[in-house]
C-alpha cells in the first residue's frame, strides 16, 4: 500500500515539515516527521494547502502508481498482433477495404455475427491475427498523436488507381512519417478500366515511397475492395511489415492500453473502448482512465459478446468507468482501488485548475481586443 512520510509531502509541496504536522493536529493526528501518511490523509492535508499542493500530488501518486506498475513481476515478451490504421483521400475505397478485411474474419464468419462499432476491431486472418482503428481517418489519428498517446504501428494507405495521389493521400503521408509509422500501400480500384498502377507507384515514389521493384522498401499492393481481389495479398504484406517491427507485449503484467474513443451511453453510463496494449485486461480491474478511475464491470468485444480477457492488441469495450475520458488518454490498471480514486480526483482538481485558468486568460484577452 501507498505511503508518503510527512517530511516528504512537506518537501513535494514546498512547505515547512512543521506546517504539515500542524495541519495533521487540526485533524486530530499527532504525526512526527518520519511518520507514514496514506494516500488519503496525504490527500486531505494537501487539500488544505491548495493548488499546488494538489500539483505536487498528482506527480506523487502517479509516481507511485508507476513504480507499483514497473515493481510488478511480468512475464515474457510474446509477438502481438499490429494495429494497423487505414487512411487515404476521400472516396478511395478506405471504408470498402476495411469491409473487404473484416469479410475474411474467420471468427465473425463463424458467428455470422453482426459486427457493432467500438471505434476498433480485431480480425482473425489466415495468415495471422490483425487489429483495425476504425477512426474516420486523419482527424483522429493526429489528435490522438497530439495527445501523445501512439496507438497504430502500420498505416495502410488507400490510393485509387484511375485517381492518383490527392491532398489527403499527401496528408496521411505527412502524418504517418511524422509519428513515424511505416506505411504499407494499397493501389485500389484497379478492377477499373482507367486504373493505372503504375502512374500511383511514380506519383509515390516522389514522397519517398518506392516500391521493392524499383530497388525501395515499400510494400505496395494492387487491391479491388469491390470484386475482393488482393485483400489477402494485403493482409498477408501487413504481417511481413509487421514482422520487420517485431512488435513484441508481455501478457502476464496488469494492462495498459489507450482509449480510442468513449461516450455517455444511456442507461449503459460510459463506456469507453480500450486498445489494450501491455498485459491483460480482466472484469474487476481497477483502473484509471484520464480523469477517471473505475472498476471494469464488463469488457464487450466488436461482435457484441462479454469476454473475461483482453491481451496485447486487442480493443475492448470497457463499462465501470466513473466519467467519460477522452480519445487518446492512457488507462491504466492499479491494484488499489484507493490510489485509483486519489490519481483521478488528483487529475481532475488538475483539470480544474487550468480550465480556470485558461478561462480567465481567455477573458482578460478579450478584455484587450475590446479596449
Ligand atoms: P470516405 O470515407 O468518404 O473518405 O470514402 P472511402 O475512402 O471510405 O471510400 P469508400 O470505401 O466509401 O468507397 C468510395 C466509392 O468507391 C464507393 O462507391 C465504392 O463502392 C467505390 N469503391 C471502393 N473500392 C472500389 C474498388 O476496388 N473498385 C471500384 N470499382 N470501386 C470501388
Ligand atoms: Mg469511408
Amino acid at each position: 500500500v501507498s505511503t508518503i512520510s510527512v517530511g516528504d509531502l512537506a518537501r513535494r509541496m514546498g512547505i515547512k515539515a512543521s506546517e504539515v504536522i500542524s495541519a495533521l493536529m487540526r485533524l486530530g493526528v499527532l504525526a512526527t516527521l518520519n511518520q507514514a501518511l496514506d494516500v488519503d490523509t496525504a490527500a486531505l492535508i494537501a487539500a488544505d494547502f491548495g493548488y499546488e499542493v494538489e500539483q505536487a500530488m498528482t506527480e506523487e501518486l502517479e509516481l507511485e502508481a508507476l513504480q507499483e506498475q514497473e515493481s510488478e513481476m511480468g512475464g515474457e515478451a510474446l509477438p502481438r498482433p499490429p494495429v494497423v490504421t487505414v487512411m487515404g483521400h476521400v472516396d478511395h475505397g478506405k471504408t470498402s477495404i476495411l469491409d473487404a478485411i473484416r469479410k475474411t474474419d474467420v471468427v465473425a464468419g463463424e458467428a455470422g455475427g453482426i459486427t457493432q462499432h467500438i471505434g476498433a476491431y480485431h480480425v482473425q486472418s489466415p495468415s495471422g491475427d490483425l487489429t483495425f482503428v476504425d477512426t474516420p481517418g486523419h482527424a483522429a489519428f493526429t489528435e490522438m498523436r497530439s495527445r501523445g498517446a501512439k496507438v497504430t504501428d502500420i498505416v495502410v494507405l488507400v490510393v485509387a488507381a484511375d485517381d492518383g495521389v490527392m491532398d489527403q493521400t499527401k496528408e496521411a503521408i505527412a502524418h504517418s512519417k511524422a509519428a513515424d509509422v511505416p506505411i504499407v500501400v494499397a493501389v485500389n480500384k484497379i478492377d477499373k478500366d482507367s486504373a493505372d498502377p503504375e502512374r500511383v507507384k511514380r506519383e509515390l515514389s516522389d514522397f519517398g515511397l518506392i516500391p521493392e521493384e524499383w530497388g525501395g522498401t515499400t510494400i505496395f499492393c494492387e487491391t479491388s475492395a469491390k470484386k475482393g481481389i488482393g485483400i489477402e495479398d494485403l493482409i498477408e504484406s501487413i504481417q511481413l511489415q509487421a514482422e520487420i517491427l517485431e512488435l513484441r507485449a508481455d501478457a502476464l503484467r496488469r494492462a495498459k492500453g489507450t482509449v480510442i474513443e468513449a461516450q455517455l451511453h444511456k442507461g449503459r453510463g460510459p463506456v469507453a473502448t480500450v486498445l489494450v496494449q501491455e498485459g491483460t485486461l480482466h472484469p474487476g480491474d481497477n483502473f484509471v482512465a484520464g480523469n477517471y478511475s473505475g472498476k471494469v464491470r464488463t469488457l464487450t468485444n466488436e461482435r457484441g459478446e462479454q469476454v473475461q480477457a483482453a491481451g496485447p492488441s486487442i480493443p475492448v469495450e470497457v463499462q465501470g468507468l466513473s466519467g467519460v475520458p477522452q480519445a487518446g488518454d492512457e488507462f491504466v490498471v492499479l491494484t488499489d482501488e484507493k490510489m485509483a480514486k486519489s490519481v483521478a480526483s488528483a487529475r481532475q482538481l488538475k483539470a480544474r485548475e487550468t480550465e480556470l485558468a485558461s478561462a480567465s486568460k481567455v477573458s482578460l484577452e478579450n478584455l484587450f481586443e475590446k479596449i
